[in-house]
């Protein structure tokens, strides 16, 4: 076998249909729609419309729910995507294992690798968002725990900086605080010792209750799931009264670019539908029921997310926002103590659902790549007792659980955004690839066919026309760049626009569907938003997923 060939080895269907089998077939289907789109709203309601739905807020103002449509547009394509590859491929290894048929090994780890950051990393943020929560209620009960062991150095520092600037004036109460908590930690030299117990702390115990075997029982994902549903559904109606229409305008007050600064966050928000394909095996009828679960839990969370931000933005100004629990906060802010602290109390609850579907869905990931030896073998090891994979779950702990003591929450929404759109856009890519080779020509679910043949370009070259007829900003702007300024700040867009011209010629000659595309652009375009340090970051990270797999995986790997 060559070298190229050996890279981008693939496992066919039919390959992995048997080692499904093999392994675990028994598993009992029992799951149907109603099942599906409980357990995609477990995972999609969590920390991001809990907690960074208020710095979304903060910069973007109330246009911060027309994001959530877009965004929700781009997840839609990609959700069809997913669904068509649930289809094809019923068995529950997500991304990881589409990407095994559709593009080789290599490929498949680079996609493990990004969920690292879409299940790993996120679940920082839903442990910080907890604490955020677990500190709100506790303050509801008249407990209030030192400062310092409650936030992150970083937060604290920055409020300590903007108090020195620009005055005890210009900060909100909760910076305010972070300042005053800064000046007066305990200090080792110079170090101010700040760090967020509580998040340590929950992840420690979610993790120790993965380990040995609580299962995301039908019954229980139901319940979390109505508690979830209740408290968002209480922040809208109770919420609505107070609601103060002047808080609306302006409605975008930093402008497209302030509400565009959101888009990590308000996708963050939406993260988790595609995590219901790793149930395939599971359900009585994926082809038929995956793609409408996708939809409906889609559709869902929309509405619900549309309504928050506007009640949450009429509620108080929207520059009071830049809190990370911003749903009881609002309350409080109303005077409305006794609200806050019930919201306070179920949050905490519901977001501890949350924190345990990604601490449960991490370890079973590393568990499948190990199987295909592409990770150490201890990874797949399962627990002689509580028939876990206990190695790995213990290992994602301590990944999720150190950095989520001392870091600063939207650091990790814009690394989870990142490593998530670039799954998103392989899973879209993937399934042109299945229709191209005709793999899943007996899916029974495939996205719905419309042409692309002339479509693509035709939107490619409106869209051009537009910018040059409407867009004079947008072209002045370029024109007062140097080329190096360009490569600076416009590289990302630059491969936009590429990725567009080289999707309209494959469209041309092999008439893609243009659901797909439509996916692959609407994601890639919200991911040039996330800025350059942030691709820079995902660069980095990819580099130090291929060191491993080229000193590991590569020739281990079972398919070698
Ligand atoms: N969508 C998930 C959350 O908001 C990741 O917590």
């Amino acid at each position: 076998m060559g070298k190229n060939s050996s890279l981008f080895r693939k496992k066919t269907v039919d390959q992995i249909l048997r080692d499904a089998n093999a392994s675990d077939g028994g598993l009992a289907k029992i799951l149907g729609v109603r099942d599906l789109v409980s357990l995609g709203i477990a995972a999609i309601v969590g920390a991001g419309i809990f907690s960074t739905i208020g710095l979304a807020s903060y910069n973007g103002g109330p246009a911060v729910s027309l994001l959530f449509v877009f965004t929700a547009i781009a997840c839609v394509f990609t959700a069809l995507s997913y669904a068509q590859f649930a289809s094809t491929v019923p068995v529950s290894g997500s991304a990881y294992t589409y990407a095994y048929v559709a593009f080789g090994e290599l490929f498949a780890w680079i996609i493990g690798w990004a969920l690292i950051l879409e299940y790993a990393v996120s679940n920082m943020v839903v442990a910080i968002s907890w604490s955020e929560y677990f500190v709100s209620m506790l303050k509801g009960f008249g407990i209030t725990l030192p400062g310092w062991l409650t936030m992150n150095q970083e937060s604290a520092h920055e409020a300590f900086e903007k108090l020195q600037q620009s005055g005890a004036g210009a900060l909100s109460s909760y910076e305010l605080f972070a300042a005053q908590t800064y000046q007066s930690a305990p200090r080792i030299g110079d170090l101010a010792v700040i760090l967020n117990l509580p998040a340590g702390l929950i992840t420690l115990l979610i993790t120790a209750l993965v380990y040995i075997g609580i299962r995301e029982s039908r019954t229980a994902s139901n319940i979390m799931v109505v508690l979830k549903i209740t408290v968002v559904l209480l922040v809208i109606f109770a919420g609505a009264f107070y609601v103060k229409p002047e808080n609306w305008s302006p409605f975008a007050p930093n402008g497209v670019p302030g509400v565009l600064s959101g888009v990590a966050a308000v996708f963050f928000a939406f993260i988790g539908f595609d995590s219901i394909s790793t149930t395939a095996e599971e359900c009585r009828d994926p082809q038929r029921d995956m793609p409408k679960a996708m939809i409906y839990c889609l559709v869902i969370c929309t509405i619900l997310y549309v309504l928050i931000t506007l009640v949450l933005t009429g509620m108080v100004n929207y520059k009071e926002l830049n809190v990370s629990d911003p749903l009881a906060f609002v309350f409080q802010k109303n005077g409305l103590d006794f609200m806050a602290g019930v919201i306070s109390v179920s949050s905490v609850i519901a977001i501890t659902s949350a924190l345990l579907v990604y601490q449960l869905g991490q370890p079973r990931i590393w568990m499948t790549m190990s199987r295909d030896g592409l990770l150490w073998k201890r990874f797949a090891k399962i627990h002689p007792k509580y028939h876990t994979p206990s190695f790995a779950t213990i290992v994602t702990g301590f990944v999720v659980g150190i950095p989520a003591l001392f870091f600063k929450m939207d650091f990790f929404v814009d690394l989870t955004s990142v490593g998530t759109f670039f799954a998103f856009i392989l899973v879209c890519g993937g399934v042109l690839y299945l229709d191209h080779k005709g793999i899943s020509a007996n899916s029974k679910f495939k996205v719905p066919y419309i042409n692309g043949k002339y479509l693509v370009g035709l939107l490619f070259v409106l869209s051009i026309a537009g910018i040059i007829l409407y867009g004079q900003d947008t072209i002045a702007e370029w024109r007062a760049l140097s080329l190096a300024e360009i490569m600076e700040h416009k590289l990302l867009t630059i491969v936009f626009w590429i990725t567009w011209a080289v999707l309209t010629v494959l469209s041309y000659r092999h008439n893609f569907s243009s659901l797909p595309v439509a996916g692959i652009l609407t994601n890639l375009y919200l991911m040039t938003e996330l800025g350059a340090s942030n691709w820079l970051i995902f660069v980095i990270w990819l580099a130090i997923g291929l060191v491993i797999y080229f000193s590991y995986g590569y020739r281990r790997s079972k398919l070698a």
